[in-house]
């Protein structure tokens, strides 16, 4: 497998001027949660796991990567085709090299519950914006679970030394925020445990890890509590090497479906597009603000109901976006500040605290780019407020190395009255590598 490096290379600044009206049809790339899963599973189950649709953007290489450096064996059969050559739980091997995940909170994370559950120490590591992020959300659980944490730097950061537990205690865990990457490391840890290891969840959170490993043969069940749920899996199943199918990654839909809304006379399909309801949040708001969105061919692929989303340009207005549907959309909120800047009235987004955690602050950066351009917005505690209009543009905005603050400004400047720049584009590679082509497509201006 070819190393990423987006972390490495020069920063590139990028332009978006006022576009023609988008048309035509694209496809986004493979879903990124499912991706990073889909190699962590291959690992974990004896024998040869494909792959079809894969994301091939650096985060995920770097989750395949660090598999490898597990005891995988993994090879490109095509595009977006894949083969993995798993160990076997219970089998992996201790990796001779740090683990470095580059940008991505979700393969450090996740493979931090692998590790845990297995009896042997790994150091994880990566670019200047993970080693920023919070693990002892992680950690924590781990170590009820047995695990021993050998070094972190500051406040539980990366890098980290992490010795799993030989035989960990399954837990019964109470997850403090609503996050799908602490429940799957701590079900990612319990799979190498004697009996049941429980996750209960006050708001349900993406459920990709639960639905991948009953997909692997694992036994789960799912239950509603409260608000949210209960989820248990029954410990060292025997997991089954089986086929991954892929659907299109609605996070990345979300930039020409904003593109779309706000670019006058664009009339756009995206194709494939997953409608998994813990992920469609964005749609939900996006619909509450008068948008034309149809979803045609609802269909299954790998498992999971998709759509082509046929968007049309129209005027929206400014709502208010509740604290609950936050999971559904955690990261949606860059690109939905954009399109509530074009809307009639203000959008108030609530209880975004995870925003700050992310692969920037999100919140900061969001409400820097807005005023970049020319957007009146305001932070109050854990709420953002954008006051909709005709934004002027004419901003260079600071990514922060921020993939989806990229993107999401560049979207905006499609649609305002001066281009918008982004100091550097290099992170969006992480997750969405052809998207300066598939916008392009539509008729995108870049320079
Ligand atoms: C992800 C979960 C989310 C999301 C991230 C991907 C996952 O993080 O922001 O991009 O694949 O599990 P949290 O679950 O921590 O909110």
């Amino acid at each position: 497998m070819s190393a990423h490096s987006s972390h490495s290379r020069p920063a590139s600044p990028l332009s978006a001027v006022r576009a023609r009206p988008l048309k035509g049809r694209v496809r986004p790339p493979g879903d990124k949660s499912i991706s990073h899963r889909a190699f962590l599973f291959g690992l974990l189950a004896c024998g040869e796991t494909k792959v079809e649709g894969l994301l091939e953007g650096d985060d995920v290489l770097g989750t395949g990567k660090a598999c490898e450096a597990l005891g995988a064996v993994i090879e490109r059969l095509g595009p977006g085709q894949w083969r993995i050559r798993g160990p076997g739980l219970g089998a992996i091997l201790p990796p001779g090299e740090t683990l470095d995940f580059g940008n991505a909170g979700t393969g450090a994370r996740l493979m931090m519950g692998v590790v845990g559950g297995h009896g042997i120490t790994a150091t994880f590591d990566g670019d200047a914006s993970l080693r920023k992020r919070p693990m002892r959300r992680i950690l924590d659980p781990l170590r009820l679970m047995g695990a021993q944490i050998l070094s972190e730097a500051d406040g539980g950061r990366c890098p980290i030394v992490l010795k799993g537990a030989r035989d960990p205690a399954p837990i019964e865990y109470r997850t403090p925020v609503a996050s799908a990457q602490i429940k799957s490391a701590v079900l990612l840890a319990g799979l190498n445990a004697p009996g049941a290891t429980t996750v209960i969840e006050a708001q349900a959170s993406r459920d990709h890890t639960e639905k991948m490993l009953a997909h692997f043969g694992a036994e789960v069940t799912v239950a509603p509590e409260g608000e949210g749920r209960r989820v248990t899996l029954v410990g060292r199943p025997e997991l089954r090497p089986t086929t991954v199918v892929v659907p299109a990654d609605p996070s990345s839909a979300a930039f020409p479906i904003v593109a779309a809304l706000i670019v006058p006379g664009s009339d756009i399909v995206v194709e494939g597009v997953m409608m998994n309801p813990l992920r469609t949040g964005l749609l939900t708001t996006l619909k509450e603000m008068g948008a034309h969105i149809e979803a045609l061919d609802r269909r299954l692929e790998g498992g999971e109901e998709v759509a082509d989303l046929r968007v049309r340009q129209g005027t929206l207005r400014g709502v208010d976006v509740p604290a609950a549907r936050a999971p559904s959309m955690i990261d949606e909120y860059p690109i939905l500040a954009v399109a509530a800047a074009f809307a009639s009235g203000a959008t108030r987004m609530r209880g975004l605290s995870e925003l700050r955690v992310k692969e920037s602050d999100r919140l900061a950066a969001v409400a820097a780019g807005l005023a970049a351009a020319g957007v009146d917005c305001a932070i109050d505690g854990d709420d953002l407020t954008v006051e909709g209009g005709r934004p002027r543009g004419g901003g260079m905005v600071s990514t922060q190395m921020d993939h989806r603050i990229a993107m999401s400004f560049l979207v905006m400047g499609l649609a305002t009255l001066e281009p918008m720049a982004v100091d550097d584009v290099a992170m969006i590679a992480t997750s969405f590598p052809e998207f300066r082509p598939t916008m392009e497509r539509l008729g995108a201006k870049f320079r």
